[in-house]
């Protein structure tokens, strides 16, 4: 830390557990800070917008959110006076959702969205913030689509928010892309175009302490989820830049994507 004088520690990668043979990297110690250190993900003009399509969608039926993690968006749903459920790896991050006001209402189960299953049958089921990414194979994506099918009842929608790949910032030779550069955060990502694995890496600075973490995803690309949904029996309804609707061009960095379940 060139000319400040600071004394820093450096904490160590912090270290995912298994979970049913997948890997959580949301244990303990990032479900401490997950709230704070996606803030801005919190904020209402970020929350309000999708709890609102959510809310739409979902018209007098259940919602399954895939990842509810500490509840940034079930709570609000639930707020709004529908039954929301929803599936975690990380016990963790459950437990900061149940000890919220309204999460004793939300019914968390604990396993691996890509295969678990929860009782009844769901108006929507959505994937939200990157997180079909923690996917890391292919196949865990495909079933991860069957698996949001599978509790779609007629007429549901699928609903997955996820960022277009940026291998357009990627040079030939080149296949790190920083995406954060403040006085406490550093953060890249290192793409490997040869298998569409990409890990995230974070350095951040708190109370004169340095962190580092890194966390693996699968890119994919909007076309493959289509291919995705097909297998799955859905189809594609809509296909966004953001949650107000703004239409998905060539220059999108990210999409909003619902995939329908056929009426019979
Ligand atoms: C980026 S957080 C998003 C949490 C919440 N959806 C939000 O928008 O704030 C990703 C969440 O997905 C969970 N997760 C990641 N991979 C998972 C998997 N294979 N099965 C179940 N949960 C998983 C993590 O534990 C974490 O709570």
């Amino acid at each position: 830390m060139g000319g400040t004088g600071r004394k820093m520690t450096c904490a160590p990668v912090i270290e995912s557990v298994t979970f049913s043979g997948v890997e959580d990297y949301f244990g303990e110690s990032v479900a401490a800070k997950y709230d704070e250190s996606s803030a801005e993900m919190f904020a209402p003009q970020a929350v309000d917008p999708v709890v609102e399509v959510l809310a739409g969608l979902a018209g007098a039926g259940r919602a399954l959110e895939l990842g509810i993690g500490t509840g940034r968006i079930a709570l609000p749903l639930a707020a709004r006076g529908v039954p929301v459920s929803g599936i975690d790896l990380s016990s963790a991050m459950a437990a900061r959702l149940r000890a919220k006001p309204g999460g004793d209402a939300i019914d968390v189960t604990i396993g691996d969205f890509a295969t678990a299953r929860v009782a009844g049958a769901f108006s929507v089921v959505y994937l939200v913030y990157n997180t079909i990414g923690n996917l890391t194979s292919q196949e865990a994506q495909v079933a991860c689509f069957r698996t949001a099918a599978a509790h779609l009842e007629p007429g549901g929608c699928f609903v997955v928010e996820v960022g277009v790949p940026e291998l357009r910032k990627l040079p030939p030779g080149q296949t790190v892309v920083p995406f954060d550069l403040s006085a406490t955060h550093w953060g890249f990502d290192r793409y490997d175009v040869s298998t569409q694995s990409m890990s995230s890496y974070h350095a951040r600075v708190a109370d004169g302490r340095g962190e580092f973490r890194a966390i693996p995803f699968r890119y994919v690309w909007p076309a493959e989820l289509d291919l995705m949904a097909q297998l799955a029996g859905l189809r594609l309804r809509s296909r966004w830049e953001n949650w107000d609707g703004k239409p998905f061009t060539h220059d999108s960095e990210q999409h909003v994507s619902i995939w329908e379940k056929p009426l019979g």
